[in-house]
């Protein structure tokens, strides 16, 4: 049983057939996101992300490739690695399905499953889409492709089964009992159904290729590659040992983020599996949509794969994380194009919040010596928005709660926008001379709505967030959330500042 300051959020393991792409960018970048807000938070938080590397389209990719399987995952691997790192991300761990730790957590699991009889051999005849690693009942093809669009082949084999079957009552129960274990609600919708539409035994280890985790006791067959793959999930907590740390703290597991297309995988088998097993599924799986490139679906035929380094390298970590958290609501599908990502560089970012922080530090520069203003006798429009910076928290934290990343970000602009009307408002530019106390007490008031901003921006932006605070002189130790509200953390009146410097730059094409 995990504690309860405990929270471990975990991305899809990414199979190295490929080079990184902004699918995979994406998925990792939420991820951290998460898991920064729960650090931040108070949270012991672990994070956990990783290669896929078996399989048969890894198989295929190597031999293509013109190497042995595992020097090619080695190659690759890394480059998931460094995308992970050029994004700055916090993950706790990295686990890779080749490594020793993780086959023999895979094998164990096997064998518990067998030693319950969840596992029997029979034969395996039916379609195999080496695209998606997924089997397809007949019923399922869509003009003779996998409903996913990827070629099927017919495949007849002896095979393990996993007695799949017997877990829909079971399942659905599962699902009933935890109305928030698939979320957004309208995936729920989908895997009940599907689920309700019956489900047969599912094929678990293959003879017709080799590169994969040999079945224990049976080293002509391998384990099929999901089972390998979604076990990864506890094989970096340990697993099989469930009385050791990390995995007595961090299992079951808060919420694994994964793409729609991976959704039947993990609402579906893997709480089948670990039920199987007699182990608790995890809390939440939270499938995510797709991105097109300007309007188009994104492949590599088309040649329009999106290099999550270059984004980066062309607008810069902060404004890709920016622009992909909060174009479309978590959940939902979205299209990349260049107008709208400038469009959400200017208008947010640098007229909205790079504004909003200029304008106050440049006028404390200014006018008041460059040190924090005494804040006077407070108005109704300072309590006012005082009051409105209090009450995002609770907002942000309920959206984070249920992944709702772009409603966070939402609630954080919309205090922003009252912030730019509150400076156009009281326009402190001339207080200066008609009422220095009032300017003092409207500059504070706006340095203090700053810096509980910037202390919520800094999971979505941690860079821009960390260079606000600098400027405005908190402290390391005084930036997680526990600092949001209490009076001992206030801005100190009269702490002199650093010359401010902006923090969103316009993008000029
Ligand atoms: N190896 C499996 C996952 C195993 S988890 C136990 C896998 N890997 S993957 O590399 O193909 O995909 C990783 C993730 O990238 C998936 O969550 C998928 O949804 C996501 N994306 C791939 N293309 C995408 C877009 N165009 N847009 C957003 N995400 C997409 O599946």
């Amino acid at each position: 049983m995990c504690s309860a300051d405990a929270f471990y959020v975990t991305t899809p393991i990414y199979y190295v057939n490929d080079v990184p792409h902004i699918g995979h960018a994406y998925t990792t970048l939420a991820c951290d996101t998460i898991a920064r807000f729960a650090r931040l938070d108070g949270r012991r938080v672990w994070f956990l992300t990783g290669t896929d590397e078996h399989g048969q389209k890894v198989e295929k990719a190597a031999a293509a490739a013109g190497l042995e399987s595992q020097a090619f995952t080695d190659q690759v691997a890394e480059r998931f690695r460094e995308l992970a790192r050029r994004m700055q991300i916090t993950n706790d761990d990295f686990i890779r399905t080749t490594e020793a730790r993780h086959k023999a957590g895979v094998q164990a699991l096997w064998r518990e499953l067998r030693r319950r009889d969840q596992i029997y051999l029979g034969t395996y005849a039916g379609w195999y889409s080496v695209r998606d690693e997924s089997f397809y009942a007949e019923s399922e093809l869509v003009g003779g492709l996998a409903p996913t669009g990827a070629p099927v082949e017919w495949v007849e084999e002896p095979s393990y089964f996993f007695r799949l079957a017997s877990w829909q009552e079971p399942l659905l129960r599962f699902y009933e009992e935890h109305p928030d274990f698939v979320l957004p609600a309208a995936r729920r919708n989908e895997v009940i159904s599907f689920v309700k539409g019956g489900l047969l035994d599912l094929s678990v280890s293959r003879t017709s290729f080799r590169w994969g985790i040999p079945v224990p006791d049976d080293p002509d067959h391998v384990i099929y590659v999901w089972l390998d793959a979604l076990t990864n999930y506890m094989t970096a907590l340990g697993y099989p040992d469930t009385d050791g740390e990390p995995f007595r703290s961090f299992w079951p597991a808060d919420v694994h983020v994964v793409g729609k297309d991976i959704l039947r995988f993990h609402a579906i088998y893997w709480p089948a599996f670990l039920l199987a097993a007699g182990l608790e599924p995890p809390r939440r799986i939270f499938a995510h949509g797709w991105w097109t490139n300007e309007g188009q679906k994104i492949s590599k035929s088309l040649g329009n794969v999106i290099d999550p380094l270059q984004l980066i390298e062309e607008y810069g970590l902060d404004q890709t994380r920016y622009f992909l958290l909060r174009e479309v609501p978590f959940g939902n599908d979205g299209d990349f194009s260049r107008a709208a990502m400038i469009n959400r560089m200017n208008r947010d970012l640098a007229n909205d919040y790079g504004n909003l922080v200029q304008r106050v530090l440049a006028l404390i520069q200014r006018n008041c010596g460059g040190r924090l203003p005494e804040p006077g006798v407070t108005t109704a429009s300072d309590r006012s928005l005082l009051e409105a910076s209090a009450s995002l928290l609770d907002q942000v934290r309920a959206a984070m709660a249920v992944q709702a990343l772009s409603r966070a970000l939402e609630a954080i602009f919309e205090l922003i926008g009252a912030g730019n009307r509150y400076v156009d408002a009281e326009a402190p530019w001339a207080l200066r001379r008609t009422d220095p106390a009032r300017m003092a007490t409207v500059l504070y008031t706006l340095a203090e709505t700053i810096r509980r901003l910037a202390l919520l921006t800094q999971p979505f932006m941690p860079d821009a967030s960390a260079r606000i605070l600098d400027q405005l002189g908190v402290d390391e130790g005084a930036r997680s959330l526990e600092h949001y509200q209490i009076a001992a953390a206030a801005l100190r009146p009269g702490a002199l500042l650093p010359k401010p410097v902006g923090v969103f730059p316009r993008f000029a094409e």
